[in-house]
C-alpha cells in the first residue's frame, strides 16, 4: 500500500522519499512501483515521459530522519498501534518543518490515539487510501477532535487537486465510511465459505456477475492481505461490538497459518 501511495505522489510531480524498514523492503518496495508503472504506461494512463519523470522523483532509504524536510508524510505501516505510535514519536522528533502535515492510511485505528503519541496533534491526520492506490480514484480524510481546521483544509485541497483523487470526510471512529460497510460484507462472505453455503468461485462470480464488483470478496480480501482483514476486524468489533465485525475463525486460522493472500502467494486462491 505504502509503495502504491508512493507512486500516486511521484506520478503527481512530487519529490518523494519512501522509508522501508531495511534494503530488502525497499528493494521490492522499487520494483513494485516500476512494475506499476509499467503497467499504467502499457495502458495508456502514462507516457514515456510521464514514467521516467516519476521514477525520478523517487528515492529509496531506510533511515526515518531522510523525511526531515518533508511537507506531507504518509505513514502505511502495519495496522499496529503500538509500531504506529513509535513512528509518530519518532516522526515528531526528525521532521522539522511545523507546518508539515504527518498524516496516516490507518485502515480503522483512531486517528487521536496516534495523533497523541506526537506533540502536534492538530497536525496529524487521517488521509486514507484504497487498494491499489494508484487506480482507486477515492480518499477519505479524517481528522481527529484535535485536527486544525486549517490542516483539513490543507490535505483536502492537495488530496484533490495534486493527486486528483476524489474526498470523502469521515469522523474519527472505527472504519470510517468505507471499511465500516465493506469489512461486515468481506467477512460474511469468509463465514459463508466456511459454513459450506457455497465454493469460493462462485460466491465470487455470484457478487461479480450478480451485482456487478470488479472483484468478489474473497479475491478482494486477498488483495487487501488477511492480515489485514483481520487487524480491521478485531478493531471494528472492539469499537462497536456488533457481531458482523468479528473475523470468523477461518480467517484467523489462515493468517496463523501464513496464507495473507497476494502477497503471501496463498490466500483463498494460490498465486503460485
Ligand atoms: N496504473 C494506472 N492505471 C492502471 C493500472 C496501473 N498500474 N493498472 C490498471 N489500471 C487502470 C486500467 O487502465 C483501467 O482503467 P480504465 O477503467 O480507465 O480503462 C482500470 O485501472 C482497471 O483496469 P483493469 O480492468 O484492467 O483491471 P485490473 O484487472 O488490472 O485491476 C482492479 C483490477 C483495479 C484491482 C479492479 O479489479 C478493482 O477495482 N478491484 C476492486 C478493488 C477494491 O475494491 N479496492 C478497495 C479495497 S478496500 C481498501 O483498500 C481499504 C483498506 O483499508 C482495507
Amino acid at each position: 500500500m505504502g509503495g502504491g501511495v508512493a507512486e500516486v505522489m511521484a506520478k503527481a510531480g512530487l519529490a518523494t522519499v519512501v522509508r522501508e524498514i531495511d534494503a530488502a523492503a525497499a528493494e521490492r518496495s522499487r520494483s513494485g512501483i516500476e512494475r506499476s508503472l509499467d503497467r499504467a504506461l502499457e495502458r495508456g494512463k502514462l507516457d514515456e515521459a510521464g514514467h521516467g519523470a516519476a521514477l525520478d522523483n523517487l528515492s529509496f532509504t531506510t533511515d526515518l530522519a531522510e523525511l526531515a524536510d518533508c511537507d506531507l508524510v504518509v505513514e502505511a505501516i502495519v495496522e499496529d498501534f503500538g509500531l504506529k505510535a513509535e513512528v509518530f514519536a519518532e516522526l515528531d522528533r526528525v521532521v522539522t518543518s511545523p507546518e508539515a502535515i504527518l498524516a496516516t492510511n490507518t485502515s480503522s485505528i483512531p486517528i487521536i490515539d496516534i495523533a497523541m503519541r506526537t506533540g502536534r496533534p492538530e497536525q496529524v491526520v487521517g488521509l486514507h487510501f484504497f487498494n491499489p492506490a494508484p487506480v482507486m480514484k477515492l480518499v477519505e480524510v479524517i481528522p481527529s477532535v484535535c485536527t486544525s481546521p486549517a490542516v483539513v483544509e490543507r490535505v483536502t485541497g492537495f488530496a484533490t487537486d495534486v493527486i486528483g483523487k476524489t474526498v470523502v470526510a469521515a469522523k474519527d471512529r472505527a472504519g470510517f465510511v468505507v471499511n465500516m460497510l465493506l469489512v461486515p460484507y468481506l467477512l460474511g462472505a469468509m463465514r459463508m465459505l466456511e459454513a459450506g453455503h457455497a465454493t469460493a468461485e462462485d460466491i465470487d462470480t455470484g457478487m461479480k456477475l450478480g451485482a456487478a464488483h470488479p472483484m468478489g470478496p474473497l479475491e478482494l480480501s486477498d488483495l487487501i492481505g488477511l492480515d489485514t482483514m483481520l487487524l480491521v476486524g478485531e478493531t471494528l468489533h472492539a469499537e462497536y461490538g456488533e457481531p458482523s465485525y468479528a473475523p470468523p475463525p477461518l480467517l484467523k486460522r489462515m493468517v496463523a497459518a501464513g496464507q495473507l493472500g497476494r502477497k503471501a502467494g496463498r490466500g483463498f486462491y494460490d498465486y503460485g
